[in-house]
């Protein structure tokens, strides 16, 4: 059957105290709604459609570059859930199949808990996601009769027995398209909060001599995001999932604790992962790779065999092939690092490819950038450069050449040459000893007057 999605993204998210739509805050690297969106996607739906508000045109950014060919609606004002709904009308039309309605701060339900709410689909017209709440607060609550549901009653309309249901709402309603849109049409704004309850569709079905049932889910699935403290509890919730994730399929880590990842850190069976690791997004790591203590990698692909730090940074572009060696205090962006090449020590390599089994000596510099643009620095293969090199880019030294210490190199450099640049060293005989004597003598008398 044919899946559309409508995802909810217009509310303000006061509670976070931001500039930037809540949204839009991140979870392991990537926005709450991105989050939303990738499980569901998993459902492989027909269309998707974002409703925005607040900050609408970020909102829309983030949800194309999730996915173009997402369809983005706005509702100018925010006047309840169900008006939400509603303005997805024309983009649901001629959409023949089920609805799914998910929250845009709702990052962790599950693909497996939707797949549930399709299957209850088979028997009931509408279908609600529920959880047993510890501690229910305001949620909705779920009103039932044995396996059908019979209502949703907000908080703030709930009676004392109704506020002492511990079944809750998670916002989550999947309907056929057609019956949805017309249970919206009949939803009013008489309540507390005079808003359009998308909740009131359950009560509306009912009326209408259609049924309802809640499918349920863990509590921690259903959670949402109002505050940076629940964010950071997400965070933390995401973490933990991540790394388990990792280490079930194979990833040695420590520490698990001190690793951080994202939400598309991808690394391989047997590769060691060492404490306080910070994956960005755009990473994988191939199988047996050491990543060493204390290490940044973002946008980066690390081969079978290679290891990298400890206390290194691959910025985006970084592409190391096998058995490469990356050592302490070493940057790679942008440049490809050639099987078994090493750069061990104190370096900067952007914008730049190192041949196979090349050597970088220590605080070797790519000056790639004039101030204005940036080029590129080409070092071939079984090439030396020695301790200290700038390499002076746009630049190409050649397989099997060598630069000397302190070289300043602005000339390409041809297959097996040795480029040498730097001032030819002068050894005054008898002059250190002078010198250190005169300035003792200063020195001594300083401290007298
Ligand atoms: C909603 C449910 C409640 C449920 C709770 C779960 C309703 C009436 N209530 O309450 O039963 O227990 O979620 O978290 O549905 N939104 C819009 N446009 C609007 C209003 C909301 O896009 O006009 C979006 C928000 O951005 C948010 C989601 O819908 O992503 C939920 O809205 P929110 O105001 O947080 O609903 P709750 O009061 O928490
Ligand atoms: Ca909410």
């Amino acid at each position: 059957m044919s899946i559309a999605l409508v995802i909810l993204a217009a509310g303000k998210g006061t509670r976070m105290d931001s500039d930037l739509p809540k949204v839009l805050h991140k979870i392991g690297g990537a926005p709450l709604l991105h989050h939303a969106m990738l499980s569901a996607s998993a459902l492989e739906p027909d269309r998707t459609v974002v409703v925005t508000g607040h900050g609408a045109d970020l909102v829309e950014a983030a949800a194309l570059d999730f996915d173009a060919d997402v369809i983005a609606v706005r509702q100018p004002e925010q006047l309840g859930t169900a008006h939400a709904v509603a303005q997805a009308r024309d983009a649901l039309a001629g959409h023949e199949g089920d609805v799914i309605v998910l929250y845009g701060d709702t990052p962790f339900i599950t693909t497996e808990t939707l797949e549930a709410m399709i299957a209850a689909r088979a028997a009931h017209d509408v279908v609600v996601l529920g959880f047993n709440a510890a501690d229910p607060g305001r949620y909705g609550r779920l009103i039932t009769d044995g396996d059908t549901l019979s209502r949703i009653v907000e908080y703030k309309d709930a009676s004392d027995e109704e506020r002492a249901v511990t079944l809750c709402n998670s916002g989550v309603i999947c309907a056929d398209s057609a019956t949805l849109l017309d249970l919206i049409d009949a939803v009013g704004n008489n309540n507390a909060s005079q808003e359009f309850y998308l909740t009131d569709i359950v009560g509306i079905a009912r009326d209408r001599g259609l049924s309802a049932t809640a499918v349920t889910c863990d509590e921690a699935e259903t959670i949402g995001i109002n505050s940076r403290v629940e964010l950071a509890a997400a965070e933390a919730t995401f973490q933990s999932r991540a790394r388990i994730a990792l280490m079930e399929s194979g990833v040695q880590m420590q520490a698990p604790d001190t690793v951080f990842l994202s939400y598309d850190t991808i690394i391989g069976r047997d590769a060691e992962i060492e404490p306080n690791v910070i994956f960005a997004p755009g990473v994988t790591v191939e199988s047996g790779a050491r990543i060493r203590a204390f290490s940044h990698l973002e946008g980066a692909h690390v081969s079978r065999g290679a290891t990298v730090g400890p206390f290194a940074r691959l910025r985006p572009g970084a592409e190391l092939a096998e058995h490469v060696h990356i050592g302490n205090f070493v940057e790679i962006k942008n440049a490809s690092i050639d099987e078994g090449a090493k750069v061990n020590h104190l370096t900067y390599i952007g914008d730049a490819s190192v041949g196979a089994r090349s050597n970088i000596g220590a605080g070797t510099i790519t000056c790639n950038y004039d101030g204005v643009m940036k080029h590129k620095t080409t070092i071939g293969r079984d090439t030396f450069i020695g301790s200290n090199t700038m390499l002076v880019a746009p630049v190409t030294v050649g397989d099997e050449a060598m630069t000397a210490t302190a070289t300043v190199v602005t000339k390409d450099v041809p297959d097996g040459a040795m480029a040498i640049g730097r001032t030819p060293q002068d050894n005054k005989q008898g002059f250190a000893r002078k010198l250190f004597a005169m300035l003792r003598a200063k020195k001594a008398k300083q401290a007298k007057g």
